[in-house]
């Protein structure tokens, strides 16, 4: 009489210690993998870096506006002083005697008004030979202007 062994008693599947160890390898993947991502791209995460602040931008339109109007060609090239008086420092007031009461009568806007020329608080005034820029540059453009002039020390 042969003994047959049973097939449900024969061992099935994959042994218990191949389950471990694949459960144990999927862990140190993942934790590397995850690792790997947070610690070696952190740019992912992060994005670019912001760019610097406005200043420079200020200053490019206001060297192109004023490249424009041909500020230099009488205030100098540096606008150190020409034809028209120098430009540097005049954060603390004008230089031109004729424009200290518009200065006294609008301390924060002076510069602007001067520039642009067409308003009513500059009428009246000698504008000895400077042109008006409000036809011709943008509030923006004269803004940005005034800006960079305060910068001149
Ligand atoms: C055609 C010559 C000429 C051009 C071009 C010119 N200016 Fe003038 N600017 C003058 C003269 C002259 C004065 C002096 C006016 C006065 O004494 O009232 C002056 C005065 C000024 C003042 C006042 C300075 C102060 O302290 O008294 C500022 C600011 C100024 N100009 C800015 C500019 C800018 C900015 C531009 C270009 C967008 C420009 N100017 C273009 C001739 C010019």
């Amino acid at each position: 009489m042969t003994v047959h062994t049973p097939i449900a008693t024969r061992s099935r599947g994959v042994p218990g210690w191949a389950l471990g160890l694949t459960v144990f390898i999927l862990l140190v993947g993942g934790v590397y993998l995850a690792g790997n991502l947070a610690g070696e791209n952190p740019s992912i995460v992060a994005g670019p870096s912001p760019s610097g602040s406005a200043g420079p931008n200020v200053e490019q339109l206001a060297r192109q506006a004023m490249d424009r109007a041909q500020c230099a060609a009488c205030h100098g090239q540096d606008l150190t002083g020409g034809i028209g008086p120098d430009l540097h420092g005049i954060a603390e007031g004008p230089k031109s005697e004729n424009l200290e009461q518009l200065a006294a009568d609008h301390p924060d806007e002076w510069i602007a008004l001067w520039i642009d020329g067409t308003g009513p608080e500059v009428e009246g005034i000698n504008r000895m030979g400077m042109p008006a820029f409000g036809e011709s540059l943008s509030p923006e453009e004269i803004q940005a202007v005034v800006d960079y002039l305060l910068t001149l020390q």
